[in-house]
């Protein structure tokens, strides 16, 4: 079995989704010993822009390539996705360009489009200084909605969110924020038991 583990805040220690991807992945883990775990600091290493590569042996084919096999080859991956100006970092903006693939992660059929990346379990780490889920700001959220689509749209219907908004609405709100998305937590890895 094997778990892909992604970050993407550029906040370091003091990072919110950090902290619950890393706790996903520790209760998942625990409760699947026989993971494999591989991992990418998409703030600390950037992959980089998706361009047109003419040379398949130049650094930045090899790295596209590594990218979208390490995904392919993921049964679970677990994404810390921040809320950036009601999108998603583009760090993993840039690594979803890159996994996302026609003839690989999806094709056209003259039925539409088809998701190629099938059967993989999907938890993101959501953050977000303001609230989303309910309320005057539901319409801006694009970041998990933009998550739910195109992850979607390469097959993935097993995705879960670990949701902890209202970060910067202070303490109090934080604290209960952070509690009710690590109790999710708590019960995740029971699935895969
Ligand atoms: C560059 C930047 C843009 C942000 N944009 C938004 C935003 O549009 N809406 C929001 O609610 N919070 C926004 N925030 C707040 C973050 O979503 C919040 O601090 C969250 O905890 C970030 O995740 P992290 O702690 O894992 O870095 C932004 C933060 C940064 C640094």
């Amino acid at each position: 079995m094997k778990l892909l583990h992604i970050d993407a805040s550029a906040l370091g220690n003091h990072s919110v989704s950090r902290g619950l991807t890393q706790a996903i992945v520790a209760e998942l883990t625990r409760t699947e010993p026989s993971y494999a775990v591989s991992y990418r600091d998409l703030a600390v290493e950037p992959v980089g822009h998706w361009s047109p590569v003419a040379d398949a042996s130049s650094p930045a084919a090899i790295l596209g390539q590594a990218l979208l096999e390490e995904f392919l080859a993921a049964d679970t991956v677990v994404i810390g996705a921040p809320m950036y100006n009601f999108g998603v970092p583009s760090q993993l903006k840039a690594w979803i360009d890159h996994i996302v693939v026609a003839g690989k992660t999806f094709r056209y059929t003259a039925e539409g489009p088809e998701g190629l990346a099938k059967g993989k379990r999907v938890i993101v780490a959501s953050s977000r200084g303001g609230v989303y889920s309910n309320g005057p700001a539901t319409a801006m959220d694009f970041q998990e909605n933009y998550l739910r689509a195109v992850l979607g749209f390469i097959g993935i219907t097993d995705i879960e969110f670990v949701r902890a908004e209202g970060i910067a609405m202070g303490d109090e709100h934080k604290a209960k924020a952070l509690e009710s998305a690590h109790a999710t937590i708590g019960s995740m890895g029971r699935r895969a038991a």
